[in-house]
């Protein structure tokens, strides 16, 4: 069954490890995720985005093909299902077929706004089981080829939104989506620091976690990051293997044809990155 990613965030958080979200695009990616779960014995947020929602048939098809996994896969570690950076509208559609848990991201609009829509959405989810993360200061990312720098958030705007009764909060710390530009200056650990000074035992969200150097991301759950989102690093090592596959001419071998045998490899370089990343956030064996 699903369960909200409150309470492996807040074990997270005073345990000082970090969860892992790690976005799914298909079945082979959602089997790949629960499967490296599973056998490391860690809690585990399967993200959703709604370009990734609407490619799977819709948020109530992803609902379906989850629970339909959790089932014949026999999983039995912690497992929340997660619209990543929804609309107030997304948010919605979500709670209401099934997901366990949303992020409003608010974080364009004007602060009083984002204030306003992610009161309404706590208001929404409250007594359903559910979490909801709400995010302060846009994620950077590949616009229209232009790199932008991540941005920092307002560690005050932060406590306001934290002090709204969301179960885990975004904030921009330098961290930009996608793969990071050769001239990147790295993760701000004093914004990140005055942050959880100020938002106490609200366990923060680090996106874009592809492509962040280990180092970094040790320091940043020791201040307090207890979610991590992984994405592009994913479908890298999918697109990596299933080229070899190809340039292999393994494809042209008997029925390599069959997208079970094509699928295979990409998938299990999936397995293989979610594992590595499971160990290095820490979450490896913190499964009840
Ligand atoms: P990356 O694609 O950079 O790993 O970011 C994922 C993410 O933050 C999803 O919200």
């Amino acid at each position: 069954m699903l369960v909200s990613a409150k309470e492996m965030l807040n074990k997270a958080k005073a345990g000082q490890y970090a969860v892992g979200q790690f976005n799914i695009n298909n079945l082979e990616w959602t089997k790949a995720v629960l499967q490296a779960a599973e056998e490391m014995k860690s809690p585990v947020i399967l993200g959703v985005s709604a370009g990734a929602g609407k490619y799977m048939g819709g948020f109530n098809t992803v609902v379906g093909m989850v629970n339909g996994l959790l089932e014949t896969m026999d999983i039995s570690v912690p497992v929340a299902l997660h619209l990543d950076h929804g609309t107030y509208e997304d948010c919605k559609t979500c709670i209401k077929v099934g997901f366990s848990s949303v992020m409003f991201d608010g974080s364009h609009y004007p602060i009083e706004e984002n204030v306003a829509k992610t009161t309404e959405l706590v208001g929404i989810t409250k007594g359903k089981g559910m979490s909801i993360e709400a995010e302060v200061g846009a994620i950077g990312g590949e616009e229209d080829g232009v790199i932008g720098k991540g941005e920092c958030a307002d560690p005050e705007e932060c406590k306001a939104v934290a002090d709204l009764g969301v179960t885990m909060l975004a904030a921009g710390i330098g961290n930009i989506h996608g793969k990071y530009p050769e001239n990147w200056e790295g993760l701000s650990f004093e914004t990140l620091d005055a942050i959880q000074q100020l938002t106490g035992d609200m366990p923060l969200v680090l996106h874009g976690g592809t492509g962040i150097p280990d180092d970094m991301i040790k320091k940043a759950i020791s201040l307090g990051v207890a979610k991590i989102n992984v994405n592009t690093e994913c479908q890298i090592a999918f697109a990596e293997a299933t080229r070899k596959y190809i340039e292999e001419g393994k494809d042209l071998e008997g029925k390599g044809f069959d997208p079970r045998k094509l699928l295979a490899p990409g998938t299990q370089a999936v397995v293989d990155m979610v594992k590595t990343k499971i160990k290095l956030f820490g979450s490896e064996g913190k499964a009840e």
